[in-house]
């Protein structure tokens, strides 16, 4: 067996503005801006799985001084690593409203206190779970999101193509999509939908997905097929 991936390297072509991975950031993050409330009479709930460094909310956020006291967001990270350098961010930014974890984002009962939540989101997260986690994770969203409130998720389009099974999974659970992001020539694709139905009871011990984040035993190449497009540097993107 090999090396684990390294989620702190994974994060790397962040730092080019040119690189797929900042423009998927760039597309996420325009999403948030327009999933963030004008005023919430109630604090706005927002949980962010497998958070990594918060690249996608904490700069958003920290836009949006209006809205301190009136967010609640907790991000969920296990490498200690990303997780401090999102504390250090939201530090940098002033935004004691959001709670970083470092533990298993797996797990329902991570999002204890924060669920149901306004925004959920779930980037850079379908591209390294098995298939069959996918639909059992969008499945289980509504222990996760409120009553109108909106999914951020991605996925990369390398083939076989899940985003279209992907979308009406997501259908199929209550939500009516807002937004589905797959600009030509890039293999990113961001979606954002709503859910329309009544959110389900939380349950902590549900496990929602198993992270593929080990070479497999092929040397790799189904690691490669499995995982998220942007963190494959030049591959296809
Ligand atoms: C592809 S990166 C995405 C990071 C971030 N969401 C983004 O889009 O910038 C996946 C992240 O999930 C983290 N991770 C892997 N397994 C996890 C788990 N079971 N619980 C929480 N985080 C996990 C990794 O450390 C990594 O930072």
């Amino acid at each position: 067996m090999g090396d684990r991936k390294d989620w702190l390297e994974w994060h790397g072509p962040y730092d080019d503005p040119g690189s797929p991975l900042s423009a998927r950031l760039a597309a996420v993050q325009e999403e948030i801006r327009r999933a963030l409330p004008a005023a919430p009479a109630e604090p706005f709930r927002v949980v962010g799985v497998c958070a990594g460094q918060g690249r996608d909310l904490i700069p958003v956020l920290a836009e949006r001084g209006d809205l301190a006291g009136r967010v609640r967001a907790r991000l969920v990270e296990l490498d200690p690593r990303n997780a401090a350098l999102a504390r250090r961010a939201a530090e940098t930014a002033a935004l004691s409203c959001v709670d970083i974890v470092e533990g298993d984002a797996s797990y329902v009962g991570a999002y204890a206190g924060y669920v149901p939540a306004d925004l959920v989101l779930l980037c850079g997260v379908f591209g390294n779970i098995p298939d069959a986690d996918i639909f059992h994770t969008i499945a289980c969203t509504p222990q996760l999101v409120a009553h109108r409130g909106i999914v951020i998720w991605t996925r990369n389009r390398r083939a076989p193509d899940l985003t279209p099974a992907i979308r009406r999974a997501f259908a199929g659970a209550g939500f009516r999509e807002e937004a589905f992001l797959a600009p030509e020539g890039s293999l990113w694709s961001v979606g954002v939908a709503r859910f329309e139905g009544r959110s389900a009871p939380a349950d902590p011990a549900e496990k929602l997905f198993t992270f593929q984040d080990e070479p497999s035993p092929d040397g790799g190449r189904a690691a490669v097929r499995g995982s998220d497009v942007a963190a494959q540097g030049s591959t296809g993107t």
